[in-house]
């Protein structure tokens, strides 16, 4: 980051490509350090966005190496003999019953912490951990110890919410909620005169803990499916999930703007799995995301209530439930909302480099993003292409590219994939490194499922809308600009018909992408093109990898799923890849 500006941004997992990578990220520190030519001597800052957090579920890469089996065993002889029988488990009990399972954890620059940490007395495993950080930074990069900050997980959050937004709100209403940050699992904040003011924080408050454990009941990987739970949502039916709605109902109560946990169940896997038992798995997924969704319209207007602040921000894992957001997004007190893009714990480290740009500037002035195209620039010439080419073993032709050319091929029912400028941030694809297809016919989702990647049945596909075309599709909402697909609204009945490849099946809801000639030069001119040859001001749009793999980041990545795939075409910054 320079003055408050991103100038490079990559999650780890597409360099080791392994998706939900949550290793120490000594790959992406050393890719943003080349891609941005700063050497570290250049450096103002370091920033570290944790106070207290201990590695080590980090060290043995939990959320990327478990099934759903290990989940269900963690609960079993974890957490279950911990909260319930009161029995003394330890980190370490959890750490050597599972690290061992997974190969590379001793290579983890981390690991010292492990041994250091063996013999503390558990009081003082953060002072272990911090040395321990600052041992990776000076042995692995040569980074001074006076340059590091260590900063706090939950204002971290805040400041990537506030600031992530395109317009700012000069006053604003922050909610963070999640699994566990440095101190709390949710807060609320006031933003006034470019300050942060914390009003209620709690650990007790298990709103973004219970997604996670409902996603593990009903067989899926928690931290990588909720988005799964929540599409499954409107095919629950509300009278057989009503049950499910009443034990959720027991977990929290909103009070004022304090989300309390009510005595009834120490532990929640165990409590869902004895009370939930026979009750059909898409009532469930309904009963979570309607308890979810009340609880947070209950605690958002209280707080509206009590600061007559109208401007919402949400950040932190419980942010990134579209429903939830479209819920509050709906509400006549809400004047805007806004969540921004990966606005989970992979995006706190771009919240952390804001709160050390204001350490240095003083004020918040410079903070924004004005897109997140932050990643690997690709921009092939000839040679570099036809050269994959030839590495093929099909037949392929080499066109120039041509926005037309794109959109005809679209129209046609062609499926294709782009690998162009700099890659998206975050989870989304958004032009750059997008599997594009026709929404105008439900059969595109058989199309894609069969050529590329299977999804799972009853997830609906997205759009990517010309901004100035976006009403004719949904139905307004206080989110008035939703760049990064981080909002669900209702869409304008007569088009479902239109485009009901990128609708949701049951409640006709859709995920819209605003496409802007500014932000996204080259993919608005393919979908106006589009849109002339077939009146639709959309395309469908989804993430050009492999199902179960990171995003593609490289023209070689490209060209490697376009062989292992029945991918039409490749759409590069000046030429057109296409089956011959
Ligand atoms: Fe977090």
């Amino acid at each position: 980051m320079r003055a408050g500006k991103v100038v490079v941004a990559i999650p780890e997992e597409r360099l080791t490509r392994r998706k939900g990578e949550m290793g120490f990220p000594i790959n992406a520190i050393r890719y943003v350090l080349d891609e941005a030519r700063v050497s570290v001597d250049e450096l103002d800052l370091v920033c570290i966005a944790n106070e207290s957090a201990l590695p080590f579920q980090k060290i043995y890469r939990r959320d990327t190496n478990f099934s759903v089996k290990d989940w269900i065993e963690q609960n079993e002889h974890v957490f279950f003999p911990k909260l319930t029988l009161n029995k003394e488990v330890t980190a370490f009990h959890d750490f050597d019953r599972y690290a061992a399972r997974f190969d590379g954890v001793e290579k983890d620059p981390l690991y010292p912490f492990i041994e250091a940490a063996r013999k503390e007395h558990p009081e003082n495993y953060r002072v272990v951990a911090e040395s321990i950080y600052l041992d990776v930074l000076a042995c692995h990069f040569g980074i001074s110890r006076d340059k590091v900050r260590f900063l706090n997980h939950e204002m971290c959050h805040k400041a990537y919410g506030l600031y992530s937004r395109p317009k700012r709100a000069k006053t604003a209403l922050i909610f963070t909620s999640e699994g566990r940050g440095d101190y709390s699992s949710a807060t609320v904040s006031t933003y006034q005169q470019g300050r942060i003011n914390e009003l209620w924080s709690s650990d007790k408050c298990t709103l973004g803990r219970l997604y996670k454990t409902v996603t593990v009941y009903l067989g899926m990987r928690p931290g990588h499916d909720e988005y799964k739970v929540m599409g499954l949502a409107p095919y629950g039916a509300p009278k057989k999930g009503r049950e499910a709605l009443d034990f959720f109902r027991e977990i929290d109560s909103v009070n004022g703007l304090a989300i309390e946990r009510l005595p009834f169940h120490k532990d929640l896997y165990f409590a869902m799995s004895h009370r939930l038992k026979g009750i059909r798995f898409d009532s469930i997924a309904w009963a979570v995301q309607e308890y979810i969704e009340e609880m947070l319209v209950e605690w958002v207007n209280n707080a509206i209530a009590q600061t007559g602040i109208s401007e919402i921000v949400m950040s932190g894992g419980l942010a990134q439930n579209i429903k939830a957001m479209k819920r509050l997004a709906e509400l006549d007190s809400v004047t805007s909302l806004w969540s921004g893009p990966a606005t989970g714990d992979g995006s706190l480290g771009i919240g952390a480099a804001w709160l050390g740009t204001i350490e240095l500037a003083k004020n918040d002035e410079v903070c924004e993003l004005p897109d997140v195209f932050l990643g690997t620039l690709r921009d092939p010439g000839q040679e570099e292409i036809m050269q994959h080419v030839r590495e093929l073993g099909f037949k392929c032709k080499v066109e120039p590219y041509k926005p037309r050319r794109v959109a005809e091929l679209i129209s046609d029912g062609k499926i294709l994939a782009t690998c162009r400028g700099r890659s998206e941030f975050g989870m989304r694809a958004l032009g750059n490194t997008s599997i594009m297809a026709d929404p105008r016919n439900a059969k595109t989702i058989v199309d894609i499922n069969a050529k590329v990647k299977v999804r799972d049945f009853w997830m609906p596909f997205t759009p990517s809308v010309l901004e100035n075309f976006i009403y004719d599709y949904i139905v307004p909402n206080s989110c008035e600009y939703s760049p990064y697909m981080t909002m669900a609204y209702d869409t304008v009945e007569s088009q479902q018909s239109n485009i009901p490849a990128v609708i949701h099946p049951m409640d006709k809801t859709a995920r819209p992408q605003f496409v802007t000639k500014k932000v996204c030069n080259k993919y608005y001119d393919e979908i106006l093109e589009f849109r002339k040859i077939t009146g639709v001001a959309a395309v469908l749009n989804t993430s050009f990898n492999m199902h179960g793999e990171p995003l593609v980041e490289t023209i070689g990545q490209a060209f490697d799923v376009f062989s292992r795939t029945n991918i039409d075409a490749l759409v590069f910054e000046n030429h057109i890849v296409a089956r011959d």
